[in-house]
C-alpha cells in the first residue's frame, strides 16, 4: 500500500472533521496548514500529522490538497492548487458564486487535474438510499420533494458565516447540499422561486425555495440558521408508487447535550460515516482507482441553483438557473 500525502488547508470545523476521518485511512499521511498556527499544531498533534509553515510549503510537501477554508477563499486557493498540479477536494460550496465555480471547472478541465467538490450529502446513507429508490423506480413517477436542513447560525473564524457577502447565506452555504442531491437524484431544475432573510437580519437567516424540475416534479427546499434546537435534516419524496421520508431526529436514540448544544449521536459504524466514505472516494480518485463520485461541474451546478434562489428572493420573480 503506497503512502499518499494529503494537505489539509484550514484547521477549523471542517478541517478537524476531515482530519479525524483521514486518520482511519492507513495509507494517508497528513500535513496541515492554517493561518492560526496554534490551530494547525493542535490538530496535527491529535492525529500525528505534520504542520506546514505556509501554503507554499504545504503545496510542495503533498500529493493532493483538501481545502477546508472559508468559502470566499475557495476560488483563489483552488486555482493555485490546480495550477500546481495537485488533485483537490474542495469543501462545498465549490466557490462563492457561479462565475467563480465556472473558472474552477474550466481550470480543472484545462489542466486535467482532478477537482472534487465535497458534496457529502450524497454519502449519507438515507440520502443515497432515497436516490437509489428513485433511480430504481420504486417510488414511480415523482410528483413532489421536500427538504429541510438547518440549526443555529454558525459563526466560523472571524464570524465569516454571518456575513452573506462571504458565506452566501443559507441558500449558498446550506441548501447547496440539497440542491446537489436534487440535481443528482431528479435531474435538471427548470426554474426557482424563492424568499429568504439573507442580508436582512444579522442574527439569523432563513430561506425557502420552490423548484420546478424539468421532469415536471416540484421541490420545496427549506434552509434555516434560525433554529437553536440543534442541527436537523428532513426530506420526503412523493411518487405515484410510494412515499419515503427521513428525519435525522428519528434516527438515533442517543442524544447528547453539552454546553456546545445538543445533537443526536451517530449510530453508524465508523467506516460507514459519510465523511469517511467521501474522503476514501477522494483518495481512490487521486490514486486513479475509481472515478470521482462528484464532479466539479456538478458542484458548480448546485451553486447555480443557489444563486438563482438568491436572485429570485431579491427580485420577487422566478429565475432560471445559469446553464453550465
Ligand atoms: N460539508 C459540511 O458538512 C460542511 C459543514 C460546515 C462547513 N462546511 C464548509 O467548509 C468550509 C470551511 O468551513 P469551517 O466551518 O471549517 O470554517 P471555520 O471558520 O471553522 O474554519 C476555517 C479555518 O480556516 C483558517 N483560515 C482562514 N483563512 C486562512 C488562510 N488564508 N490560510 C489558511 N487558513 C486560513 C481559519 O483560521 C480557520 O481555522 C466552508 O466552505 C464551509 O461552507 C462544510
Amino acid at each position: 500500500m503506497s503512502e499518499i500525502r494529503i494537505g489539509i488547508l484550514g484547521a477549523g470545523g471542517m478541517g478537524r472533521t476531515h482530519a479525524r476521518h483521514y486518520a482511519k485511512i492507513p495509507e494517508v499521511r497528513l500535513t496541515i496548514y492554517d493561518v492560526e498556527d496554534a490551530a494547525a499544531r493542535a490538530l496535527a498533534d491529535a492525529h500525528g500529522a505534520d504542520v506546514a509553515r505556509s501554503f507554499e510549503d504545504l503545496l510542495s510537501a503533498v500529493d493532493a490538497v483538501d481545502v477546508c477554508l472559508p468559502t470566499p477563499l475557495h476560488r483563489e486557493v483552488v486555482l493555485t492548487t490546480l495550477r500546481a498540479q495537485k488533485p483537490t477536494l474542495c469543501e462545498k460550496p465549490l466557490a462563492r458564486t457561479v462565475q467563480e465555480c465556472a473558472e474552477l471547472v474550466e481550470e480543472s478541465e484545462r489542466s486535467g487535474v482532478l477537482l472534487m467538490p465535497a458534496q457529502v450529502v450524497r454519502f449519507f446513507p438515507e440520502f443515497s438510499r432515497a436516490h437509489s429508490l428513485v433511480e430504481q423506480g420504486t417510488l414511480g413517477q415523482i410528483a413532489a420533494v421536500r427538504t429541510r436542513r438547518g440549526g443555529g447560525q454558525p459563526k466560523g473564524a472571524g464570524g465569516w458565516f454571518t456575513n452573506p457577502e462571504l458565506s452566501g447565506g443559507v441558500f449558498v452555504d446550506l441548501a447547496v447540499h440539497d440542491f446537489d442531491w436534487i440535481l443528482w437524484t431528479f435531474g435538471s431544475v427548470e426554474r426557482v422561486y424563492a424568499q429568504c432573510l439573507t442580508g436582512k437580519r444579522q442574527d439569523l437567516d432563513y430561506g425557502l425555495a420552490t423548484l420546478t424540475l424539468e421532469n415536471g416534479a416540484l421541490a420545496h427546499v427549506e434552509a434555516t440558521w434560525a433554529d437553536p434546537g440543534g442541527f436537523r435534516v428532513t426530506f420526503e419524496i412523493a411518487g405515484s408508487e410510494g412515499f419515503v421520508e427521513y428525519d435525522s431526529r428519528m434516527r438515533a436514540t442517543l442524544r447528547l447535550a453539552t454546553a456546545d448544544g445538543s445533537r443526536s449521536e451517530s449510530n453508524l459504524a465508523p467506516m460507514d460515516d459519510p465523511y469517511y466514505r467521501q474522503l476514501l472516494a477522494f483518495v481512490r480518485a487521486v490514486k486513479g482507482e475509481e472515478p470521482p463520485p462528484v464532479t466539479a461541474l456538478e458542484g458548480a451546478r448546485a451553486v447555480a441553483v443557489a444563486e438563482a434562489a438568491l436572485e429570485s428572493a431579491r427580485t420577487g420573480k422566478p429565475v432560471v438557473p445559469a446553464r453550465l
